[in-house]
């Protein structure tokens, strides 16, 4: 299949009647998959509606089908026809998030959406998305569109269009290239079907910025602990991992040295993710500055950009700094551990 790439200049007025736009929409509605910009990573979009569209996204990702997709709409007129109804938590949540990266699950009305979106369960996963070219892109559809993640499984969530093309180019119909993304890590998942609203999946609304609009915020343990059924079903599966095997690590940039020299005289290739404060101190084979600690916005942007940069220097182990837990940092150290499959190497433990 020839994927067309569409580029558009996000900060240009009225990208709706683009025709980049109404192209890539038309597409959509002919039950076709599209990649697209978010405010979080590229999504892969399909007609949410559609068996045979859905069908595609798992397809070209190598999805497993029972891990449940997000659906995307452009307005808050538009869930209605998708959930039973808006719990009474769910309201302060949406006004204060929406647009933006917080994806909230509902009970959802039955056959309003694929069941191959929904994965078998009775609720749906929906947002609306904080980006022009998104928003752009479902107004011109006019249908609520499933999208999970632009990446092959498994793989780090694009943050740019050209890591779209890595993993799709050739399998889905088109890419719509808006730059690069600015959050950097998913939309925070939060379940709001209980009497407490609950994260299922770390992201970019923290805990602590939803609690300050509607109190208590619970976290599924999932989110925390390796976990066989978590109630989010994606957060089973190994995730945003890069080709050589991860391990974080926990102690002080003088030991950690140690362990990488004593690595490297045993023949292998190291990489090392650090943060601004330690990474000039490290002598590697590829040592990656993801950006202060003390600007957790700035190294969620760009973990994995970083993440999938390791990939390309034939590397045999990488080790990660860990990170403060705080605020968006709770994403980052979601999805770092994940992509060393929870393997951290402590000093204490005397290695
Ligand atoms: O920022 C984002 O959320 C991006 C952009 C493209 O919007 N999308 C994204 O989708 O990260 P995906 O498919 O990679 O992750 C969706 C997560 C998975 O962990 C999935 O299990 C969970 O949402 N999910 C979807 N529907 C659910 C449901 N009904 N109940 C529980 N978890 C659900
Ligand atoms: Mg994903």
């Amino acid at each position: 299949m020839n994927t067309i790439q569409w580029h558009v200049d996000k900060n240009e007025d009225k990208l709706f009647s683009y025709p980049q736009i109404q192209q890539a929409a038309h597409l959509l509605q002919e039950n076709e998959v599209v990649a697209f910009p978010t405010e979080t990573v590229y999504g892969l979009g399909a007609n949410a509606q559609s068996d045979q569209a859905v069908a595609k996204i798992f397809k070209a990702k190598g999805r497993p089908a029972d891990n449940p997709l997000i659906v995307h709409i452009a307005q808050l007129s538009q869930l209605e026809l998708l959930v039973t109804h808006i719990p009474e938590k769910a309201v302060p949540l949406m006004n204060a998030f929406w647009p933006g990266p917080l994806t909230l699950i509902f009970h959802k009305k039955s056959g309003a959406v694929s069941e191959f979106v929904t994965a078998g369960l009775d609720t749906v996963a929906v947002r609306i998305p904080d980006h022009p070219v998104a928003l752009a892109l479902l107004t011109a559809a006019n249908l609520p569109i499933a999208a999970p993640s632009a990446n092959l499984s498994g793989k780090p969530s694009p943050t740019h269009a050209n890591h779209v093309i890595t993993d799709l180019n050739g399998k889905i119909a088109g890419i719509v290239d808006g730059g690069p993304t600015g959050v950097g890590v998913e939309s925070t998942v939060v379940d709001c079907t209980g009497d407490i609203p609950t994260i299922l999946r770390p992201g970019g609304v923290s805990k602590e910025e939803m609690e300050a609009v509607i109190g208590q915020v619970d976290v599924d343990p999932s989110t925390i602990y390796p976990h066989d059924k978590p109630k989010s079903p994606g957060m089973k599966y190994t995730h945003y991992a890069p080709t050589a095997p991860m391990y974080l690590i926990d102690g002080e940039k003088e030991w950690a040295q140690q362990l990488i020299n004593q690595k490297r005289l045993n023949g292998l290739r190291i990489g090392v993710l650090a943060s601004s404060e330690t990474a000039r101190y490290y002598k590697a084979d590829l040592v990656l500055d993801c950006g202060s600690r003390h600007d957790m916005h700035n190294v969620a942007h760009n973990l994995y950009y970083m993440l999938r940069a390791f990939d390309e220097a034939s590397l045999d182990m990488i080790f990660a700094e860990t990170f403060s837990k705080e605020g968006v940092g709770a994403a980052v150290m979601n999805r770092l551990e994940k992509a060393a499959g929870h393997q951290m190497i402590r000093q204490s433990e005397g290695q």
